[in-house]
């Protein structure tokens, strides 16, 4: 296969009510665990920035971490986690959000990015933008230059990427499910 949209679309799995009824879960382990859709997805993801001056690329707890290690690698640049409240050993900054189907708290390190700091955020997916919102939150508290918002999914009709654009974040997306 390929057309990347198609090889993407057909390597995730969708799980019906999960993890709450009415909910379609749009699961990229599937998509991860196929050697070429994974390097074909992140290879997309960093293509623009090749070359840039990027410092860091900031994953959202937990998929993002796995998507943002490889393109931290690819790119030279260092990985920032953002985590689940009370997971990081260090100082903090934290932020409450929502998303599609809960509330939770996210942080980071106070020193994991440095005042102008060209950083990357990541994470699989975008919904409703809540959870990215809040990682856009902490790292221009902390002083971050936010290059781009990079996910391999889209869920459009929740309006996340219209969320972020209008904090002033370049969105990058690969598919979108209506
Ligand atoms: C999923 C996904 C994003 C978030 C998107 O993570 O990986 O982080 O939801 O939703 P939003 O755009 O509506 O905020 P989830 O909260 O399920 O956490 P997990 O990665 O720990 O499974
Ligand atoms: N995060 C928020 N909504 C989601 C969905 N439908 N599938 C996977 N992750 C999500």
């Amino acid at each position: 296969m390929s057309n990347l949209t198609d090889e993407l679309e057909a390597s995730i799995r969708t799980i019906k009510d999960y993890p709450k009824p009415g909910i379609l879960f749009r699961d990229i382990t599937t998509l991860l665990g196929q050697p070429r859709a994974f390097r074909r997805a992140v290879d997309e993801l960093v293509h623009p920035y090749a070359g840039q001056q990027i410092s860091k690329i900031a994953g959202i707890e937990a998929r993002g971490f796995i998507l943002g290690g490889a393109m931290a690698h690819q790119l030279s640049a260092g990985f920032v986690p953002i985590r689940k409240k009370g997971k990081l050993p260090h100082e903090t900054v934290r932020v409450a959000y929502s998303l599609e189907y809960g509330v939770d708290e996210m942080e980071m390190h106070k020193d994991a990015v440095k005042e102008g700091e060209s950083v990357i955020l990541v994470d699989d997916l975008i919904a409703t933008g809540g959870t990215a919102e809040g990682a856009v939150k902490l790292l221009r508290q902390m002083g971050a230059n936010i290059v781009a918002a990079c996910f391999v999914i889209d869920l459009p009709d929740l309006g996340g990427r219209r969320k972020l654009e209008d904090l002033g974040v370049q969105v990058r997306t690969l598919i979108e499910y209506p």
